[in-house]
């Protein structure tokens, strides 16, 4: 794992940040009951509770039980039930029976929670420099779990029948339709994508930065739209396998897939759940919760295809990753209609074409940490981006994010590509 070196980070800075990123996990939580926190909905999504819990485990095992001499494990066995998939930390709780954890109560994970920050603050100035890159890269571990939270418990509340919000939301102002895509003539030749080690903190898998080809072709300047993903209903396009790859065409017939997750046709009105509760889909803001398989039959219909992931960091390379519509603090989350311009960063995580695959010269971590990324380069497809519950500051132009291609409870989206 490659992180920003120790001593760019003075350790009252980090300090801080540990703070600022532990509290924001908690704030996210604080609507939620015991029972919401507890709720499994589905394999792919944890209760609330256990990505509290998890991210504190990581806290504990890498930084304090590895790098502070005499520390004493919080529970000794609670390792078993927070870790994820790290084979080097031994057994594990079965993944998809973490909804049966009604104990400990999330009481208990908050003081868990607790007495983990008190002692890594209380180390924090003595820590080795590789133990501080742990903690940063704690942070950043436990930013991804701040988004999978929410998602997680959008899924969790969607299949109780009476939709609870996770946040009320205000009474939503029409926005005008954003005008025709526009097309970006994209970078061709040779171009550098990937990130190096000095440019600080980034994945493993978004590096070694290496040379790609690229070959004429044009960009959207936006995702594609509700009102957009409306219309290629209209037209038949879940009942059309030309449109579709053949694996998604027969994931379309065995789930009878018709439109995004968390749609319902109302009284002839489009409807989606969001964490804002139901509510009928806003025309003009960025479609989300579509599968690659769909994002993939959407372009095809559209006479386009999704962009390579080396198009997309190419094109949005001199963007401001900070911007757009991005996780801030605890409240309601969606993808919202453009201000006008191209902008890359925000609202929806953008299929890509690309598989998620090693960067020429990938070489995978020494210990545990190791299995962070480049055990999952197989069967997934690249996203770039980040959406609108991705926490501001956490992804960048090189920042690869990855799904199988039927998975669509994250906030994924579509934007079109062309060959000239
Ligand atoms: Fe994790």
């Amino acid at each position: 794992m490659r992180t920003t070196p120790a001593t760019a980070v003075p350790p009252d800075a980090l300090a801080r940040r540990f703070s600022a990123v532990r509290a924001l996990s908690t704030a996210l939580v604080a609507p939620l009951s015991d029972a919401d926190a507890t709720l499994q909905s589905m394999d792919d999504a944890s209760p609330a509770k256990w990505h509290l819990a998890h991210t504190t485990w990581f806290f504990e095992t890498f930084v304090l039980r590895d790098h502070v001499p005499g520390y004493r494990l919080f529970d000794a066995r609670w390792p078993f039930l927070f870790n994820s998939y790290y084979e080097a930390e031994g057994q594990r709780h079965a993944r998809p029976r973490r909804g049966m954890l009604s104990r400990p109560a999330l009481d208990e994970v908050q003081a868990y929670r607790a007495a983990v920050d008190a002692a890594i603050c209380d180390a924090l100035p003595t820590l080795s420099s590789d133990a501080l890159a742990l903690i940063e890269l704690g942070c950043q571990h436990e930013q991804q779990h701040q988004e999978l939270l929410l998602t997680d418990i959008l899924h969790h509340f969607s299949v109780n029948p009476l939709e609870p919000a996770m946040w009320p939301g205000a009474a939503k102002v029409p926005v005008a339709m954003p005008g025709p895509i526009g097309w970006i003539e994209g970078r061709i030749g040779e171009v550098s994508v990937g990130i190096d080690a000095a440019d600080g903190f980034a994945f493993d898998c978004e590096g070694p930065r290496h040379t790609a080809l690229l070959h004429l072709h044009t960009l959207a300047d936006r995702t594609i739209t509700n009102g957009e993903w409306a219309a290629f209903i209209a037209d038949g396009g879940y009942a059309e396998p030309r449109h579709w790859l053949s694996d998604g065409w027969a994931w379309v017939q065995a789930n009878r897939i018709a439109a995004p997750l968390y749609w319902a046709e109302i009284d002839g009105v489009w409807t989606r759940f969001g964490l804002d509760g139901r509510r009928p889909i806003d025309p003009a803001a960025p479609v989300t919760h579509v599968s690659f398989f769909e994002a993939d039959a959407y372009a095809s219909w559209a006479g386009a295809r999704l962009p390579t992931e080396f198009e997309w960091e190419a094109a949005a390379a001199g963007a401001d990753p900070l911007g757009g519509n991005q996780l801030d603090a605890a409240g309601p989350v969606e993808p919202r209609p453009s201000a006008g311009g191209p902008a890359w960063f925000g609202d929806v995580w953008e299929w890509t074409g690309s598989a998620y695959r090693p960067y020429p010269g990938f070489r995978t971590a020494e210990g545990a940490v190791g299995e962070y990324n480049g055990k999952f380069m197989s069967g997934q497809f690249v996203l770039r981006g980040g959406s609108c519950a991705t926490p501001r500051g956490h992804v960048r132009a090189s920042y690869r994010n990855f799904f199988y291609p039927h998975q669509r409870w994250q906030f994924t989206g579509v934007r079109l590509a062309k060959d000239l």
